[in-house]
């Protein structure tokens, strides 16, 4: 079964992009298939792992090109289905035509059935109609937070939204399964609090943290991933560790 997960927060900078390629490359390395999907009209996913993007995510919400026609093959067994800011037009054009947030997982159509384990949904920082229909297409959403207020604000902000989305279409499921607190740092009093608070609000589900780790903001400089950039430094410990949880966590 493939565990298709949204990677959520309205904040943004809180670690989402880090975490989707981070976590999916660890995943790809212990032998699993990962896709990555970029609802996010920057476009970080491409630059970061250096993939082309002659297609992408707003072609295939847009009825233009089929999904297997836009995936691009980042690493082995990690591919990526990206974005760019032609993806911030496609939003204002599937809004204007009323489009349904199940438009995305109609037209992934059969993407599960594709042999991928994981599925990750990097999500824009907006509550917006792709997040919406990310939310539509998931079943688990994962919630980094970095350890400020803000962050907290904006995971709120997605329960919420789960909440609102749940009471609006009967076939919305996703729930959060994960909460991992980013930019932790022990010699800060605010990490250890926030990582309190987190663990006092979503008991059993906080993961181990990921480390604020000056390697882990250059590496998207070097089209690397951690485990490519810095294989033995604390990034590719943290993220080593997350996969293993997350591997436990079957649902
Ligand atoms: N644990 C970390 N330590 C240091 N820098 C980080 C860490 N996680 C992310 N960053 C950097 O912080 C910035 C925001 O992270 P990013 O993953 O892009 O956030 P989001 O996708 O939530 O907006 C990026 O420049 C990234 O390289
Ligand atoms: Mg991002």
């Amino acid at each position: 079964m493939t565990r298709i997960i949204s990677v959520l927060n309205f904040k943004g900078g809180t670690g989402k992009t880090t975490t989707v390629v981070n976590l999916g490359m660890a995943l790809a390395l212990r032998g699993f298939r990962v896709l990555a999907v970029d609802l996010d009209h920057q476009g970080s996913l491409a630059k970061w792992l250096g993939v082309p993007t002659p297609l992408t995510i707003a072609e295939v919400l847009l009825g233009q090109a089929e999904w297997p026609d836009a995936i691009q093959r980042a690493r082995t067994r990690f591919d990526v289905l990206p974005s760019d800011r032609r993806l911030a037009e496609a939003q204002e054009l599937l809004i204007q035509r009323h489009a349904s947030p199940s438009i995305l997982s109609d037209r992934l159509r059969g993407i599960t059935s594709a042999s991928y384990d994981f599925i990750f949904l990097d999500c824009a920082p907006s509550i917006n109609f792709l997040a919406e229909a990310a939310l539509y297409f998931s079943k688990e959403v994962f919630i980094p937070i970095s350890m400020e207020f803000l962050a907290l604000v904006g995971a709120r902000e997605v329960i919420i939204e789960i909440l609102r989305a749940r009471r609006l279409f009967s076939a919305h499921t996703a729930r959060v399964s994960l909460v991992i607190p980013s930019f932790f740092d022990a010699r800060h009093s605010k990490s250890h609090q926030t990582l309190h608070m987190l663990e006092e609000y979503f008991p059993g589900i906080v993961s181990s943290p990921i480390r604020a780790t000056v390697r882990l903001s250059e590496a998207p400089g070097h089209q690397l991933t951690i485990f490519e950039y810095d294989p033995k430094g604390p990034g590719s410990q943290d993220f080593a560790k997350l996969a293993e949880r997350v591997m436990r966590n079957e649902h």
